[in-house]
């Protein structure tokens, strides 16, 4: 296969720049894309490639995001960063989808990569091109799996990482894992927007790698979870992706995946992209539904606090790919998360609560008939159900609602018994 130029180029102006240029931003604020020069390019021959590398047992190319290299980052093996990162499951969502009224709904569980979340796909990628810069700090802000994902790769590649968190406001088994994995752990006072905004900061003036996803060579790993999707569906495209929206990187990566897969002819069906916000962290459905320009939401707020996000960074190129998909922005409340999170949980399959979006808004898309009841829908499940114990607790102990007014409408409550025959018998006939 012949080289494939790259470059970047800004999604607002579309000036573009050298592809070894180390900048996250346009000279007119805009953000950048890698671009590629897919033109001389057969898709059916790298399709084909793509296929003879599933499962392989070692080498980069066992990696569920460098198994299509090709798309993602133009390097060595020798400077790749990896664990073997994606290979997910796809599963088919069983009770869950009977919940939310599809017959025809799976779930890419995203949340069995090596650290318990998608980031690790764009964070391959994104402390591979740490090396490439030579970086010895790599920094980023984060509601909890960004941070421990790039304090895993960072320790992988011999890099310190740094990591700037709002303080107290992220799930406990994410604060361990940025500790555990030997990050350098900043406790912000404000939320994750304030923490975004510092660490841009910060890394322009220490010149520390920046690994949030505005960094554009994030953006090109996590592109792998739709192509990895498709690839196990022998390349049948889904009618509809549901997937939830924060800081809009993985929306965005989606997207870009399904354009770049259409231009080089592999797949000639464009599956619609569905974002999930929480109802009180909704800048894109807000715009999305009033027509208005993009305005960051002050103080958000919602359990599910992976996606806790008043002002994402990549709201351009998620609002792109919801346009291009014929896609949509929908909304769900705190209590259709945790009611979701509850069912998808029981159903044996089990996610953390901002992963539940999916479930939840896709319920609510079946309802509203924009999702119709035996289309192919493909939910992604962004993190593990083990990153945020407490919100399970509190929703089947049924105490959250003094916090954030959810019922546990679906409790299974510990039961508390004598040690006795007699004890359990009672309970197990009841
Ligand atoms: N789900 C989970 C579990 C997440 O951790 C995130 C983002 C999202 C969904 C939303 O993805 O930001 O690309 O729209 N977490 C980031 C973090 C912000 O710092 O870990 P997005």
């Amino acid at each position: 296969m012949k080289k494939i130029e790259s470059y970047l180029e800004c999604v607002r102006c579309h000036k573009t720049y050298d592809i070894g240029e180390l900048r996250y931003n346009c000279d007119c604020g805009g953000i950048l894309d890698v671009k590629r020069d897919l033109s001389h390019v057969d898709g059916q021959e790298l399709k084909a490639l793509w296929d003879s590398r599933w499962g392989l047992k070692r080498g980069v190319e066992a990696s569920g995001v460098w198994r299509y290299r090709e798309l993602i980052l133009d390097v060595p093996d020798s400077m790749v960063v990896t664990r073997q990162e994606g290979n997910t499951r796809l599963y088919p969502a069983m009770s869950a989808g009977t919940w939310a009224g599809l017959s025809n709904l799976y779930f890419k569980h995203e949340g069995e990569n090596p650290t318990g979340s998608f980031k690790d796909r764009g964070m391959t990628c994104g402390t591979t091109a740490a090396n490439l810069f030579n970086a010895k700090y790599v920094a980023c802000a984060s509601t909890g799996n960004t941070s421990a994902s790039m304090a895993s790769y960072a320790a992988v590649a011999g890099m310190k990482a740094v990591i700037f968190i709002p303080e107290g406001k992220i799930a406990y088994g994410k604060l361990a894992q940025a500790l555990a994995y030997n990050g350098i752990t900043l406790q912000i006072e404000g939320n994750f927007d304030d923490a975004m905004s510092l660490v841009q900061d910060v890394c322009k003036e220490l010149g520390i790698y920046l690994l949030n996803s505005i960094n554009p060579f994030r953006i090109e790993g996590q592109k792998a979870i739709g192509i990895e999707t498709l690839q196990q569906m022998d390349w049948e495209v889904p009618d509809w992706f549901v997937i939830p929206g924060g800081n809009l990187g993985n929306s965005s990566a989606l997207g870009k995946g399904m354009m770049e897969l259409y231009e080089l002819g592999i797949i000639n069906k464009i599956p619609k992209i569905a974002v999930i916000q929480a109802a009180g962290a909704n800048p894109l459905y807000t715009m999305w539904t009033q027509h208005t320009p993009f305005k960051a939401v002050k103080n958000p707020e919602t359990i599910a606090t992976a996606i806790k996000i008043g002002n994402p960074v990549s709201w351009e190129k998620s609002l792109r790919a919801v346009e291009w998909s014929g896609g949509t922005v929908e909304e769900v409340t705190e209590q259709e998360i945790m009611d979701a999170k509850a069912k998808l949980d029981a159903a044996g399959i089990g996610a953390e609560p901002a992963s539940c979006c999916s479930l939840a808004g896709a319920k609510k898309l079946a309802e509203k008939g924009i999702i119709g009841k035996s289309e192919k829908v493909v939910g992604i499940l962004t993190g593990n159900i083990l990153k945020d114990p407490d919100a399970v607790i509190g929703y089947h102990q049924d105490t959250l609602m003094e916090h954030y007014g959810i019922k546990g409408t679906f409790a299974n409550k510990p039961i508390q018994i004598k040690p006795t025959l007699e004890a359990v018998k009672a309970v197990l006939h009841r």
